[in-house]
């Protein structure tokens, strides 16, 4: 949260992603002048676990400069479940309260390509 560079919204974000066996990764908001460039910190963190080999994650914590907890948002769910299906998300803001959640009741009937067989196009990579 720290390191968040961000100079337009003033919202700073932490993000803490921990595979099953322990390992941390973490990320913070990346803005950018063209808004919609800006990166959350949770999707930053998903890249820094992934660009150092881990894929799978257990939890995710989030902490950010808003007083109350920040719950991500909806294109980090989608993100987050991609890594995580049964994440458990915890989200503490400044004011010191936490707020727990599955990723499953943050994101109910996730959107996962290899639950959709397309008859067009049998031979596409699986994701591993
Ligand atoms: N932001 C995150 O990093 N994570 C979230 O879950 C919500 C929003 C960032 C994006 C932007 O830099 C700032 O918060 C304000 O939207």
């Amino acid at each position: 949260m720290e390191a968040a560079y961000a100079p337009y919204s003033g919202f700073r974000v932490g993000a803490a992603i921990q595979t099953a066996d322990g390992r941390i990764h973490a990320g913070c908001n990346v803005e950018n002048a063209s808004f919609s460039v800006t990166m959350c910190a949770e999707r930053v963190a998903i890249g820094a676990a992934v660009a150092a080999g881990d894929r799978s994650f257990r939890r995710v914590f989030i902490c950010s400069t808003s007083v109350e907890p920040v719950p991500p948002c909806g294109v980090c769910r989608q993100a987050l479940s991609e890594f995580g299906p049964d994440l458990e998300v915890i989200s503490e803001g400044s004011g010191g309260l936490a707020r727990t959640w599955t990723l499953r009741q943050l994101l109910p009937d996730q959107f996962r390509l290899e639950e959709h067989e397309s008859p067009r196009n049998p031979d596409r990579e699986r994701p591993t």
